[in-house]
């Protein structure tokens, strides 16, 4: 499919720890999470580097596009192709492991766009990748957690038009009238075999 003009285009790539303060602007860029959110995020990313329960990966802008930078452009900037302009590379970035006493059970720890970038596609080119991975490891079923609240409404239609079903929803867990949400998606890459294998 051809992508609309000006729309940019997205790798994935490697996240390092020099990442860290990207990662940091990126998750406030959201405005979905509190502070000691960012800070939860962000010990999570610590952690992921050598325990390999916690898989970082991130979406990187390519050279030939350009997204202005949100400091430069304010909070409404759109992708705007211009090679000249100076980007931060790094836009988006997920966070993966498995889950633990599972069997090939896997969650989404994390997954957020730079604001500047949200809406292009990126999240989609990371839930992907993150999918794609996980099928090769034959894994069984990527779990997410999000909240019923009306900042996460966007956030939640993405997920459903991904595939993602909601399987379970504890009332009011996060706080009063902010329900915790589970969902899932079975994955394509599951062999019969496994604990859960009938004959
Ligand atoms: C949720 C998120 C990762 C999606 O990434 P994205 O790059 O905006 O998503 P894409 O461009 O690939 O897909 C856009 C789709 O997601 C939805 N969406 C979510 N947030 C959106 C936003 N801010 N702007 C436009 N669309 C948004 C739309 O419904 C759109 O639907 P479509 O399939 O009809 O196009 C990103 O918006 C984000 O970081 N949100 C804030 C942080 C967050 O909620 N993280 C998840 C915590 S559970």
């Amino acid at each position: 499919m051809n992508e609309p003009p000006g729309s940019p285009a997205f790798a994935i790539g490697a996240i390092e720890p020099s990442h860290r303060s990207r990662i940091a602007e990126i998750l406030r860029s959201t405005e979905n999470f509190r502070d000691e959110e960012v800070d939860v995020a962000l010990e999570v990313f610590d952690a992921a580097f050598g325990d390999e329960d916690y898989v970082l990966v991130g979406a990187f802008l390519s050279r030939e596009s350009g997204i202005r930078h949100r400091e430069s452009m304010g909070p409404e900037a759109v992708p705007i192709p211009d090679a000249r302009f100076p980007i931060p590379d790094l836009v988006g970035f997920a966070i993966y492991g498995p889950t633990m006493g599972t069997d090939r059970t896997y969650d989404l720890y994390w997954i957020a766009v730079d604001r500047s970038a949200q809406g292009t596609g990126c999240g989609s080119v990371l839930l992907s990748e993150v999918e794609r991975r996980l099928e090769a490891l034959h894994a069984r079923m990527l779990v997410i957690e999000t909240s019923s609240r009306s900042d996460y409404a966007a956030t939640r239609t993405f997920y459903l038009r991904r595939g993602y079903v909601e399987a379970a929803r504890i009332r009011e867990f996060y706080a009063r009238q902010d329900d915790r949400i589970i969902l899932t998606k079975r994955l394509a890459g599951s062999p019969r075999e496994g604990w859960g294998a009938v004959a």
